[in-house]
């Protein structure tokens, strides 16, 4: 590597870099961001109240839920066997297409109904009335646990006439217009929410559920007493808040976030997100590859045409490369053993600050929740940047080791497969409970 390109990934490590100065200013910020957000002021942490209570561990029967997420819907049956254990019945996987995700919001629920039926066929279920728990996992104002306005789409969805809506009527209408009405949609809430009823159905000492996939967010259970600007009565202790943290934007940015930010869906808005989240990450190294391309620190040839295309760098091909596979030969391309290098860097560099933010992130909730950290604390996280993102995982504790030294150990970062799909079901249960 030439001495110019070995400059140029220096200062690119401090363009991306958050020290553990900057990483204590931003746990200050968030705690100012989340008192406004729980007392209903204008801040870029929206912290939905989800009108879920954490469950018990005890709740039992089979329920239905869909996962809506990002790149693919999921239908699920679930058996909860009343002692922390789970079982789930069936499972189908369907891809959504760009179509469906563009289009008009009779096609899109009609598409999601769509899947419930085949669901029923795949797994021989004849139709009785089932109880189901909707995981939709984009910013929605909840009124009551069946209730969900969507405020905006985010990760490159754009379906028309739903947002401002009330996304469990626009469903339930589907269903009305496919004939399936005996099923009844008892809740509606974030991936997150699912992550975290997921994980503390089987553990009591989860109290936060993250997603580090496509998109970014976190939730976890707050006091009634805190959050100011409830004002329905609930007669529980604790609720669980949807707290939109992907939308955080007091982080300082470079010019390669800026770039993205400007030619996104969404420009100015989901901050955090587009710096941390899968959906953003393949698209950070382009640029800055791009950006070497152009000033002649990359040589090799047909990089450029590779990339053309937006949002075609991968998290898994990202995290490939930041391991040092060659992904450019499998089409043909070769690419130089000293660019292969920088490239490599790249991908370690953004990925890396990625970790760092998530990390601090949750630092700031579990000093909200228990300041001095006399508690032990287990995350419940899914998302495929967490399950299969190399050194992610890593570099997320060395953070938070930074952040907190010994006491780092009192915090678990807990895998939680199919956490989100999962919770929806463990929510209905919740809900079945509490009418029974
Ligand atoms: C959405 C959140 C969601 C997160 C992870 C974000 O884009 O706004 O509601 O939880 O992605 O899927």
């Amino acid at each position: 590597m030439s001495d110019k390109s070995k400059m140029f990934l220096k200062d690119l490590k401090n363009e991306f870099s958050l020290n553990t100065h900057q990483a204590h200013e931003m746990i200050h910020n968030f705690h100012k961001e989340m008192e406004m957000g729980l007392a209903g002021e204008k801040s870029s942490l929206k912290m939905l109240p989800s009108f879920i209570c954490p469950p018990k561990g005890t709740e039992k029967g089979i329920f239905l839920a869909i996962d809506l997420g990002g790149t693919n819907l999921r239908v699920l049956a679930v058996k909860l066997l009343g002692d922390g254990v789970i079982e789930t019945v069936g499972v189908s996987r369907f891809a959504i297409s760009n179509e469906v995700m563009t289009g008009t919001n009779d096609m899109f629920f009609d598409f999601i109904v769509g899947c419930i039926k085949t669901f029923f066929d795949e797994n021989h279920i004849t139709q009785n009335k089932y109880s189901l728990g909707f995981t939709f996992s984009f910013p929605v104002i909840q009124s009551s646990i069946d209730r969900g306005v969507l405020i905006s789409w985010t990760k490159g969805f754009s379906v028309s006439g739903v947002e401002g809506r009330d996304v469990v009527g626009l469903l339930n209408h589907a269903l009305i217009r496919n004939k399936m009405e005996s099923i009844h949609i008892s809740a509606i809430l974030n991936d997150t929410v699912g992550t975290l009823a997921a994980g503390s159905y089987m553990d009591p000492l989860c109290h936060m559920g993250v997603i580090l996939g496509t998109g970014t967010n976190a939730c976890y259970s707050e006091k009634i007493k805190n959050i100011k600007k409830l004002d329905n009565l609930i007669c529980s202790d604790e609720m669980i808040i949807n707290m939109e943290w992907g939308g955080f934007d007091r982080l300082e940015r470079n010019i390669y976030d800026e770039t993205v930010d400007k030619n996104s869906q969404n420009p100015g808005e989901q901050r955090l997100e587009k710096m941390v989240s899968g959906m953003y990450l393949g698209e950070i190294a382009k640029t800055v590859i791009i950006h070497m391309i152009e000033n002649g620190y990359i040589l090799s040839r047909g990089l450029q045409s590779m990339f053309e295309e937006p949002y075609n760098l991968t998290t898994e091909q990202l995290s490939h490369l930041s391991s040092g596979v060659d992904i450019f030969k499998k089409s043909g391309i070769h690419i130089a053993e000293k660019d292969r290098e920088i490239i490599r860097e790249i991908a370690c560099i953004v990925s890396k600050r990625s970790a760092r933010i998530a990390a601090t992130a949750i630092a700031a909730v579990v000093q909200w929740i228990d300041p001095h950290l006399h508690n032990h604390h287990h995350i419940a996280i899914d998302g495929s940047l967490f399950e299969k993102y190399s050194g992610y995982k890593e570099n997320m504790q060395s953070m938070l080791e930074e952040i907190f030294g010994d006491l780092a150990k009192k915090i678990t970062l807990k895998l939680t497969h199919d956490g989100s799909g999962i919770g929806a079901a463990v929510v209905s249960a919740i809900e079945a409970h509490k009418r029974s």
